[in-house]
């Protein structure tokens, strides 16, 4: 099994799966997660398996998946997309660790046809499939990946900074250049002074703060230091 931070090195979003259950050791594995990350967190994550009808009947872009992790939180939590970001992905590098696929779906569903059990006073912001990666690419996959996997843009675009900065700091945004985004429009921002960071995204609060959470997870599983501080 790999470790966190060599699993940001090989996932990336797979959107093509066979299928097959989960095995009982995988789905006690992350449910056991998942059960830690909800003690700590404050979520309603859902492990959902063998419910392939999901994907089958909603445009997600990912096909033949039947489990997927349902990410619900407080309506009333003002760091939700954040959250769902910081230990969403702490899920995805634990799949894949495990040599699993994962893809994160945004799924815009309200309450009334969502398609797992969601309290009055909470939503479901998004889903992140898992399973078996099908070996044969669709034209579909291709043209994803094609137009979606993450270019390899300059560390240096992902920072500003006052100052030299450590060898930790640059090997944390290497593996922030990594992280998946929405579109991969890779939104987030750190900024360095003095051993002092911060991680940012401009505008308005909306799916970016996922994407900003889980850039703060990568760059945590990297080095070690703590960003996330909800
Ligand atoms: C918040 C979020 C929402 C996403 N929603 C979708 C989606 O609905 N469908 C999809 O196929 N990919 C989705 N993705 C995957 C991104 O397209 C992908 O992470 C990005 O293109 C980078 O590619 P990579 O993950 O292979 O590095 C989403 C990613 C994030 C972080």
């Amino acid at each position: 099994m790999l470790t966190l931070k060599e699993a940001i090195d090989v996932r990336k979003s797979h959107r093509n799966y066979t299928g097959t259950p989960l095995t009982a050791e995988q789905a006690s594995e992350l449910e056991a997660l998942v059960a830690r990350i909800n003690e700590e967190s404050g979520l309603s994550v859902k492990l959902i398996q063998n419910s392939p009808s999901f994907f089958k009947n909603s445009f997600t872009g990912v096909q033949g998946a039947s489990s997927y992790f349902a990410l619900i939180g407080q309506k009333k939590d003002i760091y939700l997309l954040e959250r769902v970001g910081y230990y969403g992905e702490q899920i995805v590098l634990s799949a894949t660790a495990m040599g699993l696929g994962t893809c994160w779906v945004s799924v815009y569903l309200s309450n009334d046809n969502s398609p797992c059990e969601v309290a009055d006073d909470e939503t479901l912001v998004m889903v992140i499939a898992v399973g078996e990666v099908a070996e044969e690419i669709t034209f579909d996959d291709e043209f994803a990946r094609n137009r979606q996997h993450r270019s390899s843009r300059p560390i240096g675009y992902f920072y500003d900074a006052i100052g030299e900065v450590p060898a930790w700091f640059i090997e944390g945004m290497e593996a922030v250049a990594k992280a998946p985004s929405h579109q991969n429009t890779q939104p987030v921002k750190f900024f360095y002074k003095q051993d002092k960071i911060l991680a940012y995204v401009d505008g308005v609060p909306a799916i970016q703060n996922v994407d900003l959470g889980i850039a703060e997870c990568h760059f945590e599983v990297a080095t070690g230091k703590k960003v996330f501080n909800k």
